[in-house]
């Protein structure tokens, strides 16, 4: 056993909500007259709600409130949440689900560290509401990713030190808070060309092969 822990981003790691975060952000979008494409959605990724709206209204050819900003991004919170209804436990991969049983197995405490306040609906829609040892996420943190709180967080949770953890994820900003707070990142998709990153994944499974 390499790692005594293993913290998983959730978003794009453990399962695929960038669709419905496009989705909900785009209608939010075309309402206001804002453009917005799937390259601006990548910049988004491990950023928190309130960011990922001042990225969207970077495009924005008028200034808007605090309170305006709050009020859409509660509705974009809520279009996204009727979109999560949709997810179910087919949602989660047999190649996840595998790396993690097998992982778990390895001796390792794993946990969740994600910069969403949905994570505890969507672990329940994907059938993990109960399976992880920790789960660290927007709802216990104040800085997003690329700080480096929710893995900190999720260290603390699960007793561990972050030099004996290790944070898997598949954004740029995730490997940045990562190196950030001590902790080995293995990286996915974009995080995997991190040029910090511990080790690059060609897929999930790789896990099980670095773990040991
Ligand atoms: C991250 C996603 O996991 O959570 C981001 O990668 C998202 O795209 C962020 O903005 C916040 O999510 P939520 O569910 O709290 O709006
Ligand atoms: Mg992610």
């Amino acid at each position: 056993m390499r790692y005594q822990g293993i913290i998983f981003d959730l978003d794009g790691v453990i399962c695929f909500t960038d669709k419905y975060h496009y989705k909900a952000w785009k209608a939010l979008a075309d309402e206001i007259g804002v453009y917005f494409d799937e390259t601006i959605n990548n910049r988004l990724r491990g950023v928190s709600r309130m960011a990922s709206l001042d990225i969207i209204l970077e495009r924005s050819d008028r200034e808007y409130s605090q309170e305006e900003k709050e009020q859409m991004a509660a509705k974009k919170n809520g279009m996204y949440r009727e979109l999560l209804e949709q997810m179910t436990p087919a949602d989660l991969s047999d190649e996840v689900r595998e790396t993690l049983d097998a992982l778990r197995l390895s001796g390792a405490k794993l946990a969740i560290g994600s910069s969403s306040k949905n994570a505890k609906l969507i672990l329940n829609r994907i059938g993990l509401g109960e399976y992880f040892d920790a789960v660290s996420d927007g709802t216990n943190i104040t800085h997003s990713k690329p700080h480096p709180e929710v893995f900190l967080k999720g260290a603390e949770f699960l007793g561990l030190d972050p030099k004996d953890c290790l944070v898997v994820e598949d954004a740029l900003a995730g490997i940045d808070a990562a190196v950030a707070g001590g902790f080995d990142g293995a990286g996915i998709g974009e995080a995997a060309t991190h040029e910090k990153v511990t080790w690059p994944l060609k897929t999930f499974a790789d896990l099980k092969e670095i773990q040991g």
